[in-house]
């Protein structure tokens, strides 16, 4: 069916066409509405605005569905691993056995830093963000890969897409042994990526850490659901700075920079921030919700809600499954996770949740998972980058491999002063 939106603009009527995407969403197309009417729209936090089309991800928040490339994050979870979902996002079709090994190969080849990366570290001081850290190593990668600048074919494109998610991993894992004093850990070429990080994170020169493959597993889920997310707002960013022309790892430092807020990927920090103000407050669980609850509280339970996911997010359910799978099987005696089951099983019984529809999100999960793994407080925003990467690849590419791709240049209102005169300084 084709529609038309009809705009009444100063006495006179404009049609702009309207568009529809493979899922019968609709969009206006006001791409000619400046030329033709000399009006721009005004969309704050973009929440009604159409950046892009792309062909990566589709979200239906009321029916919490979330699919790569068609396929639904469920049947990823279940029969996939990171590696392979990764390709999936990249390349929009799932690899064949050839495209696997391929992938795999260059994933082990790239795994290890160039050494002289390694003296970039001694310049961060021991307190150093691992944020700050990630994005400006994945910058710095680029100084020792002149051909990324120019990214001819897909054979490139794959080699540069490999380096970068390889490489991450193991910059991650760096930051971390920095920050602690600890030597670094190479990687090791009989483990598949999830280990291999949890290798490089928690190993140390006279003991190895041997993951088991539930704590390999948790993290494999984790990376897949992290993946892509459609315009959030990194891979916004990471899609701006590729409108320029900038290359792949730039684009994606920028992304690095864009979830380091707290509103992005901070609200598993801030889970567990919470867990632990309320085992210091001596409160019980009841108590702490009966506040969150209180008329004109401003307390939220965090990891609870979301934004477009408003029965649930099917994130949460699969992560759900594996952090209680991992936990029964590591004997830890951690009151924060004590904390956090009680949480959950208090919110899902009260009116006040289920009313507004206020069930764990996959930051809750997530939250419980890491900090379970082991994994510091200070790193939870660099696993959430790590999971990210080949999702703003894919970005990155769609933009790269569109030949009509123009600079990103929104319009803006402006309501500052207007025409003056300049003062000079002896009479201010
Ligand atoms: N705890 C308690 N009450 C809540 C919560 C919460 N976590 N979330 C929403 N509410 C209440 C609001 O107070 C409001 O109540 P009212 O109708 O009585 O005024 C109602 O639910 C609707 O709230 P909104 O703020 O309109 O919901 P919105 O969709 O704008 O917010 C958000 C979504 C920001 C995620 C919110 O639920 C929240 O702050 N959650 C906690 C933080 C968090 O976990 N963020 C991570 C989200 S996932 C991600 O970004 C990857």
């Amino acid at each position: 069916m084709s529609h038309t939106c009809r705009i009444e603009l100063d006495g006179k009527s404009y049609d702009f066409p309207v568009v529809e995407g493979t899922e019968n969403e609709l969009a206006i197309d006001v791409s000619a509405l400046r030329d033709r009417t000399g009006y721009i729209t005004l969309d704050d936090g973009y929440g009604n605005t159409g950046s892009c089309k792309s062909a990566i991800t589709y979200i239906d928040g009321d029916q919490g569905i979330l699919r790569y490339r068609g396929i639904p994050i469920e049947q990823l979870a279940a029969n996939s691993s990171f590696v392979e979902t990764a390709w999936l996002v990249i390349w929009g079709r799932l690899p064949t056995p050839a495209d696997r090994e391929r992938f795999r190969e260059l994933l082990t080849e790239n795994q290890m830093m160039h050494e002289s990366l390694r003296s970039h570290f001694e310049g961060f001081p021991p307190n150093a963000h691992p944020m700050a850290i990630l994005s400006a190593m994945i910058n710095a990668m680029s100084c020792y890969e002149p051909g990324i600048m120019e990214i001819e074919d897909d054979t490139i494109l794959e080699r540069a897409a490999a380096r970068l998610i390889s490489k991450v991993r193991t910059i991650a894992a760096a930051s971390y042994k920095m920050s602690v004093g600890q030597p670094l850990i190479y990687p090791r070429t009989d483990y598949k990526y999830c280990e291999n990080f949890l290798h490089m994170m928690f190993s140390i020169p006279y003991s190895d850490y041997e993951p088991t493959p539930e704590v390999a597993r948790a993290l494999n889920l984790f990376l897949i659901l992290h993946a892509d997310h459609e315009q959030n707002c990194s891979t916004s960013t990471v899609r701006m700075v590729a409108s320029s022309g900038a290359n792949m790892y730039a684009s994606c430092a920028a992304g690095v920079c864009a979830l380091w807020g707290p509103l992005h990927g901070g609200a598993n920090v801030a889970v567990v921030e919470m867990l632990e103000f309320i085992r210091q407050s001596g409160m019980n669980v009841a108590e702490y919700v009966s506040r969150v609850k209180a008329k004109d509280s401003k307390l939220r339970l965090m990891g609870f809600g979301h934004r477009v996911y408003k029965n649930f997010d099917p994130r949460s359910k699969i992560l759900k499954e594996a952090s209680d799978q991992m936990l029964a099987g590591m004997n830890i005696n951690d009151p924060l996770l004590d904390i956090a089951r009680q949480l959950e099983e208090v919110a899902l019984q009260d009116p006040y949740f289920i009313e507004r529809k206020l069930y764990p999100n996959v930051d809750f999960y997530s939250g419980i998972i890491l900090r379970a793994m082991g994994i510091p407080l200070n790193m939870f925003t660099v696993m959430f980058a790590m999971g990210r990467v080949p999702g703003w690849i894919a970005n990155w590419k769609e933009i790269h491999d569109d030949p009509k791709s123009r600079i990103y240049r929104p319009r803006q209102l402006y309501v500052g002063s207007t025409l003056r005169d300049f003062v000079p300084r002896n009479l201010r």
